[in-house]
């Protein structure tokens, strides 16, 4: 029988980053961020559905005190393509007036996903706003929303694995592998 593990279409997949390396990469992210705010609570929101690893992770080393909320954004597009077109499937449910947001991505590709969310949240003004992302991936950007920390740059490929999907599966490997022929 096949199982969602085991689609019937073999791709083939390439190590990236491993899960020691992201580990590693998120320990540095946390003790930056704390660094930065220090004395101040977080409001962290998490981009879903691709940034839940990543978001469980980074909170569990950030010693700032953090509140934590989840949007869900979808853009219309194919499984591996951007359109730019955004629509809110699940907004907040708190207020971010006057507090200090940061936003956890999974990926900056195109950029637009995270212009359009940027936007959005700046119009309810919170006191600051950054924006946290694992995997900043530069060939395909098409805008110049400002990035703060960023976890790994690449230049290009598409990925899977620690959150990141391809049709919805492979999310709960450990680390990060390029699929091949996408
Ligand atoms: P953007 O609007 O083009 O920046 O698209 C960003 C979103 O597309 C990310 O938050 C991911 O959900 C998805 N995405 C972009 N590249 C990849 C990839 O290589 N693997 C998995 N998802 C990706
Ligand atoms: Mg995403």
């Amino acid at each position: 029988m096949s199982s969602p593990k085991t689609p019937n279409v073999k791709l083939s997949m390439i190590p990236l980053f491993s899960a020691d390396a992201i580990a590693e990469r998120v320990r540095e992210l946390a003790s930056q961020i704390d660094k930065d705010y220090q004395g101040r609570e977080l409001l962290m929101i998490a981009v879903l559905k691709g940034s839940f690893l990543f978001i469980a992770d980074l909170v569990r080393a950030i010693k700032t005190p953090v509140v934590i909320d989840f949007v869900r954004l979808a853009s219309y597009g194919s499984a591996t393509q951007s359109s730019g077109i955004i629509e809110v499937r699940k907004d907040l449910e708190m207020s971010i007036k006057d507090k200090d947001v940061l936003v956890v991505e999974d990926i900056v590709d195109s950029g637009l996903t995270l212009e359009s969310l940027r936007n959005m949240l700046l119009n309810r003004q919170p006191a600051s706003l950054r924006i946290c992302t694992l995997i900043d991936k530069q060939a395909q950007r098409v805008t110049d929303v400002p990035v703060d920390y960023i976890g790994f740059s690449m230049e290009d490929g598409f990925i899977v694995g620690y959150g990141l999907d391809l049709d919805e599966r492979y999310r709960d490997l450990p680390d990060i592998r390029v699929v091949e022929g996408v």
